[in-house]
Formats: C-alpha cells, structure tokens, sequence
C-alpha cells in the first residue's frame, strides 16, 4: 500500500479494523504464560530455562506438557507453582500476577490455589504418618476444624481409588498408591489448579497408566484444572491435549478428538498442530528442514490459503516448480 493510500483510509475503515482485532493474549485463561523467560546464572554460566514460552490453559482442562530432560518442565511448573520466580515474561494464574506477588501473597496462593506432586514418592509424603493423617495436614495448615478434615480425608482419598490405605503409612503402600495419596494430600485444599511434575517417572508402564487414569478422574469428577509434565511422548494416548516443549519453548501441540461415525461407532483421531508464537515464530520440524535442505535463509510465499516456505535458491512462481 502506498503512503498516499495508506493516509486515505477513512476512519469508518479505522474503526472496523479496530473492532475486528483479536482479543487481548489469553482473554479467558485461567493459566497465562506469555513470552516466559527464566535464566540460570550458576558459576558464571548463563542457562536459559524457559527461552520465550508461551502456554494457555483454560479452566477445567487437562494438558500434558512433555519434552526431553532439560527441556524446562520442571522449571515451567516451579514457576506456576510460586515457587519460582522468571527473569522476564508474564505469568498469570486467576487473579494471581505471579511476577508481582508479595512474600505474603505467595503463601497464601500456594496454600489456596495449586497442588502439587513431585515425582519422588517420598517427597510428597511424611514418612511417620498414615494416609489419612498426610491429606489431613494441609487442611490443618488451613485451619480447618478437626472433624472436618477426618471426613474430607476420607472421602479424598475414596476419589482416588485408595480409601483403603487411610491407616497405612507411605512405606506400607506401592509407588502407585503413593502417588494416589500424594494427588490427594494436593487437592486438600481444593485448589483451582493441580501441578504434577513427572507423577509416574519412578513407575512402571502400568502403574504410570494407572495414576494417569487418577488424573483425568480428578480433572472429570472434581472439575480441577490439571497440569501434568511428562518426557514420556506416550502421554498424548490418554490426554486430550498435549503441549511439546523444546529448548524452552511450547514448539507443538497434539490435540486428539472423539467423534462418531456414521454407524455410531466412536473413535478417536490425533493431530498434531505446530504452535504460531506472539511474535509470529514458528518450529519447522526437523525431517521438513532435513528433507529441502533449510538453512539459514528461506523464502516465504504467502498463497491463497497458506503460506509457503522454500530454500532460499528455489523457484517461488506457482506452488512447486511442476
Ligand atoms: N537451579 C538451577 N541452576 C542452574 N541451572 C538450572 C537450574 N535448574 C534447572 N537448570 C537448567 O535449566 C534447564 C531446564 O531444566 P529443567 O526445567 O529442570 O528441565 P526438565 O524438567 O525439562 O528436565 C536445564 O538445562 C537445567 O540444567
Ligand atoms: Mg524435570
């Protein structure tokens, strides 16, 4: 458009464009992360975390977020949990300004609106006491009444598929009803929004289903909004959403969808979508960059319906050179 055009735009024009821009950037969220950087310092040694992460979670999802070690899961989920704080970015949860809370406010979001599980068992439970006594705690912390909490423990735990294990402490149970116990000592305060960092890493294939299934009871029955970090790829068989971390940042998402034939019969289909950043970023996959030999610079064409990427030497008329 040239500067004359460009001046002539009438304001009605204006006002339509105006009106037509999306919403502002997690508009509706209950989890925002947007540009999240987290950086290391260690022994003069700058680690960057979390390089730019954007991540939405609406209320009452469940979402995977999965990616190798050291792809920044844990730092991710430290962040959300108040633990941590990043070096830049914005991170909201509810109400809750993570970057501007007070030492004061920290508490009081930790002890109100998330759980959390770790992946070591025995991080999660106090050794010396029973099951019920652990989920008990926080809602002592809490200050409520003792007869409150014995029925509220009990029936938790009954959620969880382990009502049985109120009276046995954690070296009394398998690693699968720990964590069981541990997902409900998390939810004894009803928080809005439940972490789970690697859940099932120290179990095996089943007992890992197992606690999973726990998960999407929670997320079904109680309505919590679940995340849970994983390097496990598998996950995405049994979430409904599945965000992909590399090197700091969400690069792909695989969403699966239930729908029913025309006969009646249900299945279930997976697709995996690559994620467009705020500043318009996009992770090519490695195989598509191998396969044309992208390096460097790269041509960008904008066709009717999609926009095309080609190595900087090739033809750009037409879709390919047929
Ligand atoms: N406290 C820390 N000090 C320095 N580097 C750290 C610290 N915590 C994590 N890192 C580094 O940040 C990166 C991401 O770590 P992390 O979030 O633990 O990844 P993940 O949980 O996906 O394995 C890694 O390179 C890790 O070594
Ligand atoms: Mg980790």
């Amino acid at each position: 458009m040239t500067e004359a055009a460009g001046t002539a735009t009438s304001l009605a024009t204006l006002e339509e464009r105006a009106r037509a821009r999306p919403e502002a950037f997690g508009t509706g969220a209950l989890i925002v992360c947007e540009s999240l950087v987290r950086i290391y310092q260690s022994e003069g040694v700058e680690v960057q975390a979390l390089q730019g992460l954007d991540l939405l979670v609406r209320t009452g999802e469940l979402v995977a977020v999965v990616g190798a070690s050291g792809s920044g899961k844990s730092t991710l989920l430290a962040v959300l949990s108040g633990l941590d704080v990043p070096t830049a970015g914005q991170v909201r949860v509810g109400e809750w300004d993570l970057m501007a809370m007070t030492a004061r406010q920290r508490v009081a979001y930790r002890r109100s609106t998330v759980g959390f599980v770790w992946q070591q068992t025995a991080r999660n439970l106090v050794p010396y006491l029973t099951a019920a006594e652990n989920v008990a705690l926080p809602m002592a912390l809490a200050g409520r009444p003792r007869r409150a909490r014995r029925v509220d423990a009990a029936e938790l735990l009954d959620v969880l598929g382990v009502g049985y294990c109120a009276d046995r402490r954690p070296g009394q149970m398998s690693g699968g009803e720990q964590q069981r116990v541990a997902i409900a000592t998390a939810l004894a305060n009803s928080p809005q929004v439940l972490l789970a960092d690697e859940p099932t890493g120290e179990l095996d294939t089943a007992t890992s289903a197992d606690v999973l299934a726990a998960l999407r009871d929670v997320n079904r029955d109680l309505g919590t909004t679940v995340v849970v970090v994983t390097h496990d790829p598998g996950v995405s068989d049994h979430v409904q959403r599945t965000v992909a971390i590399r090197d700091g940042r969400t690069s792909s998402e695989v969403l699966r969808r239930t729908t029913t034939r025309d006969d009646g019969t249900e299945h279930t289909v997976a697709e995996e979508l690559a994620v467009l950043d705020r500043a318009g970023r996009v992770q090519l996959p490695r195989e598509y960059r191998e396969a044309l030999d992208l390096v460097g610079r790269v041509r960008l064409t904008l066709e009717q319906s999609h926009i095309a990427v080609h190595p900087e030497h090739a033809r750009t008329d037409g879709e390919d050179a047929r």
